[in-house]
């Protein structure tokens, strides 16, 4: 990727975990941010985590929004561009991990995961894409080749994604495309 001092990235599900640790680090490395997700004083408290690794306030961005719906998608592009003036990278982190088995998954909890941790991020990837055409792409993604039987209805989604952005070439879009690969579970 780069150096990332004075770039901006948009981190989606900043407001937590392994999202506000890429924040909080990207802000040590003076990369500007937009953070975004749905809970407020979470993403309040990734804010100041940024600030007190050095990041000024002014060069954060909070977005509260529920990035399941579409509006939010695009309100969270769009603000970062006109906040910051350009978006130079996207991690796509937002999503829900359910343990179940196709036995015991509803249709609801299959539609909500794959709301979140499919659509969405086809939806802010094909935003962010768009209006500035340098984006590096972050996508979470798992080494496991197999789907555990056990988690069903959060590991299709992930190799769904992988499928999903392998198939759409983004090469043509002059997208350095990278991996961020996570080892398995981490908590
Ligand atoms: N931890 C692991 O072992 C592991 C392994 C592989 C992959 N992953 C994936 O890596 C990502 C981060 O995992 P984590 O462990 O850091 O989980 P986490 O602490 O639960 O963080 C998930 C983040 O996604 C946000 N989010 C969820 N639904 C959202 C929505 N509808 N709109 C906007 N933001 C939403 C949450 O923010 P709000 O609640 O504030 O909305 C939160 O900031 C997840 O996508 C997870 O599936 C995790």
């Amino acid at each position: 990727m780069g150096s990332l001092r004075e770039k901006v990235a948009l981190i989606t599900g900043a407001s937590s975990g392994i999202g506000a640790g890429t924040a909080t680090h990207f802000a040590s490395l003076g990369c500007y941010l937009a953070l975004c997700g749905r809970n407020k004083e979470n993403l309040e408290k990734t804010g100041k985590q940024c600030e007190a690794n050095g990041l000024p306030k002014d060069k954060i961005l909070l977005i509260q929004g529920d990035l399941s719906k579409e509006e939010d998608c695009k309100a969270a592009v769009e603000k970062t561009i006109k906040y910051f003036g350009r978006l130079d990278s996207l991690i796509n982190n937002a999503g829900i991990a359910l343990i179940g088995s196709i036995e015991t998954t509803s249709l609801e909890q299959f539609d909500a995961i794959m709301n979140i941790n499919v659509r969405s991020m086809f939806h802010i990837t094909m935003l962010a894409i768009r209006p500035k055409c340098q984006t590096s792409i972050v996508k979470k993604r798992e080494n496991k080749k197999i789907a555990s039987p056990h988690h069903f209805c959060y590991e299709n989604p992930v190799t769904t994604c992988d499928m999903r952005l392998q198939n759409c070439d983004l090469r043509p879009a002059c997208l350095s495309n990278c991996d961020l690969r996570l080892p398995g579970a981490l908590a």
